[in-house]
């Protein structure tokens, strides 16, 4: 579908709006425990949203990413966690959650992260140059599906923790 998608910053009239989409989103999803809307809510509380975008097609809100500070071996080394990534619905497959991948990596490289990680499916998230690193683990998940994006310098080795809002 040819439609313009418009992705920005969130702003405090789109919390509402975010809170919606991401319940939605992740209502039949097989991998979800439905608590991705308060890790977005909680990471806003703690001031620890480091980058948090909305998409809007023709002004209304479709979609939302967040990215958050992550620790690598229990120290900050400028690499983040895309998580979570929510299209609403019925604005899916139409090219929305790639505009906020590409956009909220272009975020967090004015951030000057120097790496990203998420969980997700690996044919979705390869196209955007994430791969599985076996040195890079996420304890309790399977190896395939934690997949990394490097941005700047080596991919670290060790154990990767995400906020304490994810546990
Ligand atoms: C995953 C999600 C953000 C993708 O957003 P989207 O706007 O539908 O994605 P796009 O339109 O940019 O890309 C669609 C393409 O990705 C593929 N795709 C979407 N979700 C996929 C998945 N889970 N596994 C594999 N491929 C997937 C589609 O088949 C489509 O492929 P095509 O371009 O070859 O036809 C959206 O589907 C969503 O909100 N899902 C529910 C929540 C979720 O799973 N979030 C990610 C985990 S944090």
């Amino acid at each position: 579908m040819n439609q313009v998608i418009n992705v920005r910053p969130e702003c405090i009239d789109d919390i509402n709006d975010i809170k919606k989409i991401t319940i939605e989103a992740f209502k039949n999803h097989p991998h979800s425990n439905s608590t991705e809307d308060e890790i977005v809510a909680r990471l806003r509380a703690d001031n620890d949203l480091s980058v948090s975008l909305v998409a809007e097609v023709n002004g209304v809100v479709v979609g939302h990413i967040a990215f958050s500070k992550v620790k690598i071996n229990n120290e900050f080394i400028q690499w983040y966690g895309l998580a979570p990534v929510s299209v609403k619905p019925e604005y899916q497959n139409q090219g929305v959650g790639s505009k906020l991948i590409l956009s909220g990596l272009d975020a967090i490289r004015q951030l000057n992260a120097h790496g990203c990680v998420l969980l997700g499916e690996p044919e979705y998230y390869n196209k955007f140059g994430f791969k599985a690193y076996s040195q890079l683990i996420l304890k309790g998940v399977p190896a395939e599906y934690f997949q990394a994006l490097v941005l700047s310098g080596k991919i670290p080795i060790g154990n990767v923790k995400y906020h304490s809002a994810f546990r």
